[in-house]
């Protein structure tokens, strides 16, 4: 299979005055299309930073990237900027949705901000991610009207909205409660079906087993490397789960 994200002895220093903290010490990493990726480590391990650097939000101090055989950092700053518009969705903890901004407006607007309007029908486009996250009766709402789940999910609609072949998503479900979260994983697992990469960061070690491999980070490096054997399935889990359950 071929890789999508190809990453050699990346290394990211931030420098806050004299301070130097080094996030990333060298990391290796190959994800092919298709896959599922869940990636775990300590607060501090260098997750986050691994994300922005695969997102393309942010340039590494050493080592290589290729994101679909584009080595990236080679990539002048219009290029690097159109590469994630054009490859990459994005998904946060936070939602990071605009307020009085109802769903349908969020979901667009990426589109508006693209410089080649790849994308001719944003309205449909639109409607159409939101009702792939099952959310074609809440295009009305504004984010203060949606519950933590449906605000995720419109925010995971407005990641879909440009055709991504890859979805990054840095702790989405970590202000949701497990219910919820399930649901939001249920929306991750059928995109995946559906063919899309997808890489997330989570502190939960029941929900990296929605992925189908796991990659452990510690102090900057890759420690561990693992295909899930005992993977679980939301929409299973959604039919039988109770509130009492801890998943
Ligand atoms: N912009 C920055 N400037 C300076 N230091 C930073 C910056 N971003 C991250 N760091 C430092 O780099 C290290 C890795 O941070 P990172 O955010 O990648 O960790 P993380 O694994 O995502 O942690 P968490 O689980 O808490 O989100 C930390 O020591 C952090 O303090
Ligand atoms: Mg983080």
């Amino acid at each position: 299979m071929k890789n999508v994200i190809r990453v050699n002895n990346l290394h990211k220093i931030f420098t806050m005055g004299e301070v130097k903290v080094n996030a990333l010490r060298g990391v290796d990493l190959e994800i092919n299309y298709g896959e599922f990726l869940a990636v775990m480590g300590s607060s501090g391990s260098g997750k986050s930073t691994l994300m922005n650097l695969l997102g393309c939000l942010d340039q590494p101090t050493d080592g290589s990237y290729f994101l679909d055989d584009v080595d990236t950092s080679k990539l002048a700053k219009n290029d690097f900027a159109d590469i994630r518009n054009q490859k990459i969705g994005f998904v946060f903890q936070g939602f990071n949705l605009l307020p009085r901004t109802n769903a349908l407006d969020n979901v667009e607007l990426p589109l508006l901000y693209d410089r080649h309007n790849r994308i001719q029908n944003s309205h449909e486009s639109a409607l159409q991610a939101l009702e792939t996250v099952g959310l074609s009766d809440r295009i009305h709402h504004e984010p203060n009207q949606l519950s933590g789940g449906q605000q995720q999910r419109v925010a995971i609609a407005r990641a879909l909205v440009n055709n991504p072949a890859i979805i990054l998503a840095d702790e989405p479900t970590g202000n949701l409660d497990s219910r919820t979260s399930i649901e939001v994983f249920e929306v991750f697992q059928a995109l995946n079906d559906s063919g899309i990469t997808i890489i997330l960061v989570t502190h939960e070690r029941d929900f990296a087993k929605f992925a189908k491999r796991i990659v452990e980070m510690k102090d900057g490096v890759i420690i561990k490397d693992y295909l899930v054997k005992d993977r679980l399935f939301a929409s299973d889990l959604k039919n039988n789960h109770s509130d009492q359950d801890d998943l």
